[in-house]
């Protein structure tokens, strides 16, 4: 793959900040060995759909309740990925977990951004907020964010990369998830996709 650029395709269910984070390293030339050519959202009117309008980039949304069970629902979005040729697939900030068919037709192929320090916080349940609010609530003092390949255990795909964030006194959920997005998250998933895609076989 060192010549031709993987083909990259993000999905989204939200704001789509790290989205952003992937399209401004891609401007800025952070990542140069893959190209975001798809991004496909689950939710209907997710910002991150607009994101990459602004950015042009093709988009697509695939909903859940269009299909009788979630077997359909993926296969609907692999029949896209298959579509676009798609090499790597980025998960930044999609709220929902994908099956072993799903995940098993792209071994160490889809790449997750947690917002916590897996093993911590993770796992089925633990997205979003409430990741912040279970480190909070336990009193740890030092979270992060990690990325990782994704397997057929949520969040349980081999590390790629991980940065700590430090707990500051008063801080709340709010304040910590847009820390642990500042300070770690917008930095490792760009360096961690420009890893993936030029270490390509
Ligand atoms: C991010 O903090 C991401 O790490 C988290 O959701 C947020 C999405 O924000 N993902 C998970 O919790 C997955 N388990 P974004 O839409 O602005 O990128």
């Amino acid at each position: 793959m060192a010549e031709k650029k993987a083909k990259v395709a993000v999905l989204v269910s939200g704001g789509g900040t790290n989205l952003q984070a992937l399209i401004d390293a891609q401007h800025s030339g952070i990542i140069k060995s893959g190209e975001i050519t798809l991004v496909i959202s689950n939710k209907e009117g997710a910002y991150a759909l607009e994101r990459a309008k602004n950015a042009g980039i093709e988009t697509a949304v695939v909903l859940k309740r269009n299909y009788s069970d979630a077997l359909g629902f993926e296969e609907a979005i692999k029949a896209i990925l298959t579509e676009k040729e798609i090499d790597v697939i980025v998960l930044a900030g999609f709220m929902s977990i994908l099956s072993e068919s799903f995940t098993g037709a792209y071994p160490e192929r889809i790449i997750n951004v947690h917002p916590s320090l897996i093993p911590s916080f993770c796992g089925a349940g633990f997205y979003g907020l409430r990741v912040h609010e279970a480190a909070l609530s336990y009193g740890v003092k030092v979270t992060g964010a990690t990325v990782h390949f994704v397997n057929e255990i949520p969040d349980g795909g081999r590390i790629i990369m991980q940065k700590a964030v430090e707990i500051e006194e008063g801080d709340t959920p709010e304040i910590l998830q847009k820390r642990v997005m500042e300070q770690a998250e917008w930095k490792i998933l760009p360096l961690s996709l420009e890893k993936v895609c030029s270490e390509l076989k």
